[in-house]
């Protein structure tokens, strides 16, 4: 149960792709928590929105957790809004050892508008309209990221710096 890591931060941060990488380098088992409900519930997450509304998926998302971090030995990235809602913070808090991976505003805006994950949250919105959300969102997430045990810059960050950076913390 201690032996878990979860990453947290905004959408667009890097926290997957960062943590597939980086998840091997510390001899833990990689786990994508929009991934895990995708297989869990049979639904893909813009489906999940589009069909039950974002409340449903909430839910969803704080029960695969919580589901989740039963286990040990793992590595997992959380969606951006998984920590912002209900207990969940606390939930990574006491079950994990969690890092947020942040990445400047702008930073987020452009990799937001080039990524090819589909994301109902911001699927819809044009150059202006993104910029405001992920300035707006980011807002109210950050005071959770920041809870986090440990908060590492994610621009340029390699899995190796990281992977080092979280050894030197829980050793
Ligand atoms: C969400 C972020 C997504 C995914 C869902 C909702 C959010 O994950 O969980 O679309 O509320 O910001 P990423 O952080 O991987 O984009």
């Amino acid at each position: 149960m201690e032996n878990n890591i979860v990453l947290v931060g905004f959408s667009g941060a890097g926290k997957s792709t960062l943590g597939k990488q980086t998840a091997p380098l510390l001899g833990l088992r990689f786990v994508d928590l929009d991934n895990y409900i995708e297989q869990k519930l049979q639904y893909k997450v813009p489906q999940l929105f589009s069909q039950f509304g974002e409340l449903v998926f909430r839910k969803s998302e704080y029960e695969a957790l919580e589901e989740l971090l039963e286990n040990d030995g793992q590595l997992i990235a959380v969606g951006g809004g998984a920590p912002c809602y209900g207990q969940a913070m606390q939930l990574i808090l006491k079950r994990s050892f969690s890092v947020y991976i942040k990445m400047p505003e702008d930073e987020l805006v452009q990799r937001l508008a080039s990524s090819k994950k589909p994301r109902p949250l911001t699927k819809d919105l044009s150059p202006e309209e993104l910029k405001q959300y992920v300035h707006e969102r980011l807002e109210k997430r950050a005071p959770f990221y920041e809870q986090a045990d440990m908060t590492i810059a994610g621009d340029g960050i390699t899995p190796e710096v990281l992977a080092e950076a979280i050894k030197a913390k829980i050793q």
